[in-house]
Parts: structure tokens; C-alpha cells; sequence
């Protein structure tokens, strides 16, 4: 049996988890709401409000597991990629602490965490017993839609750790499309929920947009953005009250573009790999268009489908220490000299 602390701080949300094995104990989440008024995550901002927040989250998180710090087996904590300022403050508290204690760290790429959310199991709502967080966990090898605000990716998953990339996106991730969509509609940031708020309210048909034609597996997202952008240039300057009275319609032409984009390649990854079992994963599968649509598309083709709930899509703790866990049954444990590295150069899967 292993206890162990996961500690996320990549980007824009503070959070540590403990998991008893892959049984998820407490998973402690500090978002930051100051970057709302610059309508983006602002870099230092981030790293002084990690700062901020890393020892009261560790200390509920531990609190609310019922464990003391010694109890702890293993330290996994987000190694990249995110924002340098915001995974030095994880890392070096990481290294801090495993430094005070004894306790070693193990590296997680945040990507592999977002994958592995599959397997966390959380306590049964009976009372007795365990269940997996997402119902059911995927054999392997499993397909993975990737998605979030800095990537988009199909992976297909041969072991916990074992991961070929298939396809992936060779200009901005789908959450960037999503953010950079909404802020153009006058929307707050993060703009993905809310256009999935919106896209509810209106026509997806009414307004179309240019959709890339790409054939192997690889995404790509900046033409999209530009013909959204152009369209709303165009019929602005005819009616300066064009987004506000057609922000329903243009938020649902604009979802579900992105959405028919994404179902696309994975229709297309599941026919070239003859795998049926598809998985969800990242902040982006909280969109509800995208769960029912990919919900659809398996009913119609047969397909295994397995959607994170929502707690677990969008950037959490809880995914870095099962990954951790992982990690933790090999024996691959890390050096105290260990960086953070910010570009995606890490491989799903180290
Ligand atoms: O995985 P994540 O929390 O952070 C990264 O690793 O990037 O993903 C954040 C992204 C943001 O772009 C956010 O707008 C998007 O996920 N997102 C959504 C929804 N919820 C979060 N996009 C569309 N619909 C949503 N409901
Ligand atoms: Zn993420």
C-alpha cells in the first residue's frame, strides 16, 4: 500500500490530492479568479498566487486525507509542460518538502496526468466500497482524445505509461480556438464554458465556418479562428450590433465546428487503428456538446466510450498523484536536481 501526494501548479490552478493507491482520498483545488480582468492567465500573477496558495492546499489536502506528512510514500508533483513561473513554485515545494522528509518526488508529465484520470477510484456513494471515478476504467490500448487549452492530441494508450501520439495539432490547441472564440464574442475568460453555455441557446447551422482539410491524423485550428474572426469583422461593420444579438449562434457555429473537427480524426483514428475503445480526457471534455456528440458517435459505431467526470477534466491534482502512483509501482522516482521543462517536448507517457 502507498500514500501518495499529488501536487498540480502548471498553469492557473493550485491543487494537491492524496490517493491511498488509486483510491482518491482528498483532492484540494485553489482557482485563481485574478486573472478574469485581463482576460487570459497572467504569468507572474499565476506564479505569486501558487505562492500563495501551495501550503494552505497541501496541509487541507493531507487534513482532509487523515494523514500526516511521514505517512506519505511518494511526492509526485507537475514537472511540465505549463508556465515556468507556475511549475517552479510546485517543483521547488515538491523538492522542499521530500527534502525535509525524506519522502521521494516523481516527475508526472501533466498530459499523461490528464490520461490517466481514467483510473483514479473514489469512495462508493453507499459508503462501502470503491468504484471507478469515471464508472468503468479502459483495457488497453485505448484511444485518447486529448484536449485542453494547450493541446490537442490523439494518443493511442498501450499501458499506463505507454503511449504513441497518432495525431496532434500543428497550430493552437482546441482550447485555445475555444478561449481566443469567446474573447472575440466579448466573453470572459476562461471562454470555453461559457460558449458552451451559449452554444446551448443557439443554431449551430446558422453560421458556418471554414473547417481545415488535413489528412493524416494531425489538427490544426488557426483557420478557424481567422474565419470566425474575419466573419465577425465583416458583419460587424454592417451592424454594430451584430455579435450581440447572434452571440448564441455564432458561440454554437463556432462549438460545433470544433467539435465535427475533433469527431472527425477520432472516427478516422478508430478506423486506421481498428481500436474501439475511445477515451475523453483534458479540460475540453467538460464541453457538453462534445460529451453528447462523442456519446452519439459511439452508439452508432459501437464504440467503448469513456468520459472523466466533470471534477476531473479540467486541471486537478488528483490526476497527477494516480500517475504518480503509477510511476511509483515501477520504482521511477526522481533526483532532486530535477527542472520543470515548459514546452511539450516531454512524451506522453515519461
Ligand atoms: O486541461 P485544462 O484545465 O488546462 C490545460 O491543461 O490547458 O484545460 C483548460 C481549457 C481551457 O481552454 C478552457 O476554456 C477549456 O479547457 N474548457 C472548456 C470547457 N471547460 C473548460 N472548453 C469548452 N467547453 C467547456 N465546458
Ligand atoms: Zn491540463
Amino acid at each position: 500500500m502507498a500514500y501518495i501526494l499529488g501536487i498540480e501548479s502548471s498553469c492557473d490552478d493550485t491543487s494537491a490530492a492524496v490517493l491511498k493507491d488509486t483510491l482518491l482520498l482528498s483532492n484540494v483545488m485553489a482557482s485563481q479568479e485574478v486573472h478574469k480582468k485581463y482576460g487570459g492567465v497572467v504569468p507572474e500573477l499565476a506564479s505569486r498566487a501558487h505562492q500563495q496558495n501551495i501550503v494552505p492546499v497541501v496541509s487541507q489536502a493531507l487534513d482532509l486525507a487523515g494523514i500526516g506528512i511521514r505517512e506519505v510514500h511518494a511526492i509526485a508533483f507537475t514537472r511540465g509542460p505549463g508556465l515556468l513561473g507556475s511549475l517552479l513554485v510546485g517543483t521547488s515545494f515538491a523538492k522542499g518538502l521530500s527534502l525535509s522528509t525524506g519522502t521521494p518526488v516523481i516527475e508526472v508529465n501533466h498530459l499523461t496526468g490528464h490520461v490517466l484520470s481514467h483510473f483514479i477510484d473514489v469512495p462508493s456513494p453507499s459508503g462501502t466500497g470503491t468504484e471507478p471515478a469515471s464508472g468503468r476504467k479502459p483495457d488497453f490500448p485505448f484511444l485518447c482524445l486529448l484536449v485542453s487549452g494547450g493541446h490537442t492530441q490523439i494518443l493511442k494508450v498501450k499501458a499506463p505509461l505507454a503511449y504513441e501520439i497518432l495525431g496532434q495539432t500543428i497550430d493552437d490547441a482546441v482550447g485555445e480556438a475555444f478561449d481566443k472564440g469567446a474573447k472575440l464574442l466579448g466573453l470572459e475568460y476562461p471562454g470555453g464554458p461559457q460558449i458552451d453555455r451559449l452554444a446551448r441557446e443557439g443554431d449551430p447551422e446558422k453560421f458556418p465556418f471554414a473547417r481545415p482539410r488535413i489528412e493524416n491524423l494531425d489538427f490544426s485550428f488557426s483557420g478557424v479562428k481567422t474565419s470566425f474572426l474575419y466573419f465577425l469583422r465583416d458583419m460587424q461593420a454592417q451592424d454594430p450590433g451584430f455579435i450581440a444579438s447572434n452571440q448564441a449562434h455564432l458561440a454554437a457555429g463556432l462549438q460545433k465546428t470544433l467539435i465535427d473537427i475533433l469527431t472527425e480524426k477520432v472516427i478516422r483514428a478508430v478506423k486506421m487503428t481498428g481500436i474501439k475503445r475511445v477515451a475523453l480526457a483534458g479540460g475540453v471534455s467538460a464541453n457538453s456538446g462534445l460529451r453528447t456528440r462523442m456519446i452519439l458517435e459511439s452508439g452508432k459505431r459501437n464504440w467503448d466510450m469513456f468520459i472523466p467526470p466533470l471534477r476531473f477534466t479540467t486541471d486537478n491534482a488528483a490526476m497527477i498523484a494516480i500517475t504518480g502512483y503509477y510511476k511509483w509501482l515501477e520504482g521511477r522516482t526522481s533526483g532532486l536536481d530535477i527542472a520543470p521543462v515548459t514546452r511539450s517536448s516531454l512524451m506522453p507517457g515519461e
